[in-house]
């Protein structure tokens, strides 16, 4: 039918896996055949197929037509030979024994097409072993779906040691034409791409929760929350079961001394029987029946250092890439869209720091003495090129430019989709002058409608101050209260100016953000602070009021009482103080304050551009007039962000379960 040459697909085994399988090729237009041992299994089988399509009724995306047409495409037999007499690819999908899918090899290959490629779905076993079953290796290939088939988009294509370019490709292309997001895996190594990434991590934060360095909650909390991958690692393992974690570690630690690190914790719960959320406990207690999800609290993966939670994936990774197995894209691609992960492995080392992440893996392997920790030469090379990450412009990926502008009294550090605003009078606490507003207001222009910049962050120089407020030396001497009035306009032109800037804006303070560092924090869209960090409007202590907006935001952020309170008494508060009423949005230790400014304006950058500045000023000015006033703005907001081309792009990614792709058009 196809271009491909491929018209019929044979699948054999059809359960979890195989079932799934026959049901995406039926539904790419194939004529399937699904083999199975038993009559009444291939029966359950297509009730699943039947079952699983008519989700894809409910949800809009196929009418009950389709679905007859569908499961008119698909026959069962009973026999290997039968069934692929006259297949033209054949994908084997049974239980994960090595002489089991031989002999299915072998008797698929005694009666199959001369032309026909003969596929396996194994997600541990050598794709050049089985090809020995056959007279065909170079047609001998692995198709590595994810589970469920018809929902995850990723799939491995595994050349083993013999498959041709060609029938790799073609497999390629045959995923491709099943609506899938295939990547390339040049050796069948254990674990391929995804697998093995994610027994590396899995490797390193085992060892720290059996050592006690941090604990099982711990870890996840961090993994979840702080580096947003969709569960937590243990929880990860809870879900698919411990046992087949269990099983697939020891199978890959058989075949790859690498990988040959054993996990205490997990060999603990699977002698219990403890297998995770489906016997009711793992590394978590679920209730029983319901669906009920593992307990991680927000707040408890706050010491967790992250990079060494991800060196050894990124090791992994870099491995990968060095050997030759898959590239940089491909590899990202395998983590995002098989594991759910937000960024991929390589843009995660990026944003730590390939030198972080060698000085972690060196402490790994200080402390347990696997290869697996030992830093990968590629990581190595790159430290000594200063190929550090994104904070030198180059570690895997390039960051543009990272163009650097200075002013007199601020740095302007472009580094897209980020930009940097630096507030840069380390000697006077960043205290704020007329020159440094003009500034702002100027770089402010520069990244107005600057496509590479999503985000603008807000910090000061040195490593005392976001900025101590306005210099008042100028305060001092006669002065007359007109001119005063109009350049105090001046100064609260340039706060209200990020207030209404079209991208996200964040203050990022560490230490004293008071009186008009302060107000340029409340123009901001959020605060981000380090726990050492100070605030206040002290200026009464001086004599004077709040010139920049003090007497307005602040209420917005902390109401009437706790503004009247901060700005009439004049007193510091501590940062814990600040968010507990809403001053600032997340409070940070110092050690990890880079990181998570970095990966909220990342977050933000994600985004879809437009809907995020339309979000921004629906509330920024529908705060300023009356409700009725508001909604209308809101409304028009709505419609013109509906119409955008982004969000065609976040429905359509929605209903295909992948990661939307947001362009700003
Ligand atoms: N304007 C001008 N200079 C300021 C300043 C401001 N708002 N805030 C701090 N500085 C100067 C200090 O005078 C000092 O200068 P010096 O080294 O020449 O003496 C320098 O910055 C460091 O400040 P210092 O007071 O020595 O540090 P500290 O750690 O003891 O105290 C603060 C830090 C921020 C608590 C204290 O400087 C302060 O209260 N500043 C005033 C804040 C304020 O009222 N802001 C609102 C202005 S409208």
């Amino acid at each position: 039918m196809s271009q491909l040459g491929i018209r019929k697909v044979a699948v054999i085994g059809s359960g979890t896996m195989g079932h799934g399988i026959a049901e995406v090729s039926a539904m790419a237009g194939y004529d399937v055949v699904m083999v199975d041992v038993s009559q009444e299994i291939l029966n359950k089988a297509l009730e699943r197929i039947r079952w699983s399509l008519g989700k894809f009724v409910e949800r809009g995306r196929l009418s009950k037509d389709d679905v007859e047409r569908i499961m008119g495409r698909i026959r069962t037999s009973l026999s290997i030979a039968e069934a692929v007499r006259d297949a033209d690819i054949m994908i084997e999908a049974v239980p994960e024994d090595i002489n089991l899918k031989k002999k299915v090899f072998a008797e698929a290959d005694a009666n199959a097409p001369p032309h026909a490629i003969l596929a396996t779905n194994t997600s541990s076993l050598p794709i050049t072993e089985i090809a020995e079953a056959t007279r065909r290796p170079d047609k001998v290939v692995g198709i590595h779906f994810f589970n469920p088939p018809p929902l995850m988009p990723l799939v491995e294509v595994i050349k083993g040691a013999k498959t041709s370019d060609e029938t790799a490709k073609k497999a390629y292309e045959f995923a491709k034409s099943l609506g899938k997001e295939p990547i390339m895996v040049n050796r069948d190594v254990p674990g391929f791409i995804v697998n093995r990434i994610l027994i590396a991590l899995n490797s390193g934060v085992c060892l720290m929760a059996a050592d006690g360095t941090y604990s099982v909650v711990e870890i996840d909390s961090a993994t979840k929350y702080r580096a947003g991958l969709p569960m937590g690692i243990f929880e990860l393992q809870d879900f698919t079961g411990i046992d087949v974690g269990y099983m697939v570690g020891l199978a890959v630690a058989l075949r790859d001394p690498l990988l040959r690190v054993p996990c205490p914790l997990i060999e603990d719960l699977y002698k219990k029987g403890w297998l995770g959320q489906k016997s009711g406990r793992g590394f978590y207690e679920y209730k029983e029946g319901t669906y009920s999800r593992a307990n991680i609290p927000r707040e408890a993966g706050e010491k967790v250092d992250l990079v060494k939670v991800f060196a050894p994936a990124v090791n992994m990774a870099a491995w990968l890439l060095r050997e030759g197995i898959a590239t940089r894209d491909d590899i990202d691609k395998g983590v995002k869209l098989g594991l759910g992960w937000p960024k991929g492995v390589f843009e995660y080392a990026d944003e730590f720091g390939i030198d972080n992440i060698v000085k972690a893996l060196n402490e790994l392997h200080a402390k347990y003495n696997y290869d697996l920790f030992k830093p990968d030469p590629l990581l190595e090379q790159m430290v000594k090129e200063g190929r550090l990450g994104q904070k030198s412009g180059r570690g895997f990926y390039e960051y543009g430019p990272g163009a650097t502008v200075e002013f007199k009294e601020i740095i302007l550090k472009k580094e897209p989709p980020l930009a940097w605003i630096i507030l840069n009078r380390p000697m006077r606490l960043n205290t704020l002058t007329m020159t440094m507003m003009e500034e702002i207001s100027k770089a402010l222009d520069m990244l107005w409608d600057d496509k590479d910049v999503r985000v603008v962050i807000f910090r000061g120089a040195g490593d005392r101050a976001f900025s101590a407020g306005a210099d008042v030396t100028a305060f001092a001497g006669p002065l007359h209260t007109y001119y005063f009035y109009i350049s105090n306009r001046k100064f609260q032109e340039v706060v209200s100016k990020i207030e209404r800037f079209p991208k996200p804006t964040i203050a990022a303070i560490d230490g004293y953000a008071l009186g008009g560092g302060l107000e340029l924090a409340l123009a901001c869209d959020f605060r981000i602070a380090t726990d050492r960090s100070e605030l206040g409007q002290p200026e009464i202590n001086l004599g004077i009021i709040p010139g920049a907006g003090g007497t307005q935001r602040l209420i917005r952020y902390v109401g009437l009482g706790r503004a009247k309170e901060l700005i009439m008494l004049g007193d510091r508060i501590k940062a814990e103080e600040a968010y507990r009423i809403g001053l600032v949005n997340r409070v940070v230790p110092k050690e990890k304050f880079e990181e998570e400014v970095r990966s909220f304006a990342m977050k933000l950058a994600q985004g879809p551009p437009i809907a995020l500045t339309y979000a921004k000023y629906a509330i920024n000015f529908g705060t300023q007039v009356p409700t009725d006033i508001g909604l209308m703005l809101e409304a028009a907001f709505f419609s013109m962000a509906t119409t955008t081309k982004d969000a065609q792009e976040g429905v359509l990614a929605f209903l295909n379960r992948r990661k939307p792709e947001f362009k700003g058009e």
